[in-house]
């Protein structure tokens, strides 16, 4: 079974962390975390100092069905799940109600306790509800701190107006769980790979025969960073593992870099366990000297060089053999039969997408362009011509359209 045939939830499998503040806004947080949960979201609740003088930790353990997180220095919540493995986990940082005072210790970078900790180390989407009489919301230093925030790729939803816990009446007041989990399901349709893990494998790898000499291929590695960037861009956490490539890491990306294919292989192998998808585009070396030599060898007495090569592991088979796996998507080079030689491939390794790409002048390796046709057992899609970067963004639309499958049909 593949793991992203599950859903059919706005929210599905997305691992929110909600982070309530102080604000009698935090009555309706059970409430929210319900809802979220309805809407397939796996939910952890930290609860900020103000936010227990309202609502307290254990109504938050029972609706989220998981004990909450208050104490940065509580030793045996770390041990069970440390702070950075929680800010990791999270797909998306939820803060509801999102007090004045939170936004300030945000805004400032602060780290003062295990929420704004975790909201500093988390590389997911941030966002806030503010709830807060009106005048404070008003204020032109909490206009600032929102400012601050939103430059920084932060997202808000409401505050709407009404009558506020305080008597009057006025813009201040947290939207409803309700609103929330709508605005949260909206922005995951914009960015339809929100919430999704992807790991691509990218570049050439280098197999060493002496320390100055290797077998190489000619990949440049510039279709699986325009990937990468691609699935950035439609929300994924993307994890590259690239060969040595002299190409910038794509905004948001965690980029791993790796020399040979055994090196590429051990950390696929470590990153693929909670992967949605794996796109192998790397071209890795298919054979590796058999024994690379500690010192540079010598042409004297050489007239002829037998070079013993040996299989290296393949990484996108080893990927389709895991259970459960992710959706496995792989690439096809080649120079003549293109299509045949690809399906080819996606039967033997056993895969759920290829993406076929005929080398030859203007396309393929060392050049921008490419002309991509994407092979699935019962299908066909030719993505046509045109340069690495806009084939990538129609191939990530088409596989999060795989992905989504269950969603759209819903
Ligand atoms: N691949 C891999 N690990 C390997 C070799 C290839 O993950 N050791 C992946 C590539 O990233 C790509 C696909 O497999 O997605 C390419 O398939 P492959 O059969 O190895 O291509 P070629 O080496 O071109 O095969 P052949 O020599 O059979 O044409």
């Amino acid at each position: 079974m593949t793991r992203s045939s599950v859903d059919n939830l706005p929210l599905s499998g997305q691992r929110i962390l909600l982070g309530v503040t102080g604000g009698i806004a935090a009555y309706k947080s059970p409430e929210l975390v319900r809802r979220l949960r309805e809407a397939g979201a796996d939910v952890r609740v930290v609860v900020t100092d103000g936010g227990s003088r309202f609502i307290t930790p254990m109504t938050l353990q029972a609706v989220s069905g998981y004990p909450v997180r208050s104490d940065l220095w509580d030793a045996t919540a770390e041990a069970a799940m440390g702070h950075i493995e929680l800010a990791r986990w999270a797909d998306r940082v939820l803060v509801a109600p999102a007090s004045a005072d939170i936004m300030a210790r945000m805004a400032a970078g602060m780290a003062s306790d295990l929420l704004t900790t975790l909201i500093l180390a988390t590389e997911a989407e941030v966002i806030l509800a503010p709830a807060m009489n009106r005048v404070m919301w008003a204020s032109p230093v909490v206009a600032e701190n929102r400012k601050r925030l939103e430059a920084r790729g932060m997202k808000f939803i409401g505050p709407g107006s009404g009558s506020q816990a305080c008597g009057e009446v006025g813009e201040g007041r947290m939207a409803e769980p309700g609103e929330i989990v709508s605005a949260l399901a909206t922005t995951t349709t914009d960015r339809p790979l929100a919430g999704r893990r992807v790991l691509i494998t990218a570049g050439p790898t280098i197999e060493d025969i002496d320390p100055v000499r290797y077998v190489g291929n000619r990949s440049s590695g510039r279709m699986g960073f325009a990937l990468a960037d691609a699935a950035a861009r439609a929300g994924a956490r993307v994890v590259l593992v690239a060969g040595p490539v002299s190409l910038d890491t794509p905004p948001g990306v965690e980029r791993v870099d790796v020399r040979s294919a055994r090196q590429m292989h051990s950390q696929v192998m470590q990153h693929v366990g909670d992967c949605d998808a794996f796109i192998g585009v790397a071209a890795v070396a298919d054979y590796r000297p058999v024994s690379p030599s500690a010192d540079k060898i010598k042409k004297e007495g050489r007239p002829v060089w037998n070079l013993e090569l040996e299989r290296n592991p393949d990484i996108l088979a080893d990927v389709a053999g895991l259970d459960p796996r992710p959706l496995v998507v792989g690439f096809a080079a080649e120079t003549g039969q293109v299509e045949e030689n690809a399906r080819a491939k996606l039967e033997s390794k056993g895969l759920d997408m290829i993406v076929a790409n005929r080398v030859g002048e203007n396309a393929g390796f060392e050049v921008e362009d490419n002309a991509l046709v994407v092979i699935e057992p019962d299908a066909r899609h030719d993505l046509g011509h045109g340069t690495k970067r806009m084939l990538a963004g129609k191939l990530i639309e088409h596989l999060a359209h795989r992905l989504n499958q269950g969603k759209d049909e819903s």
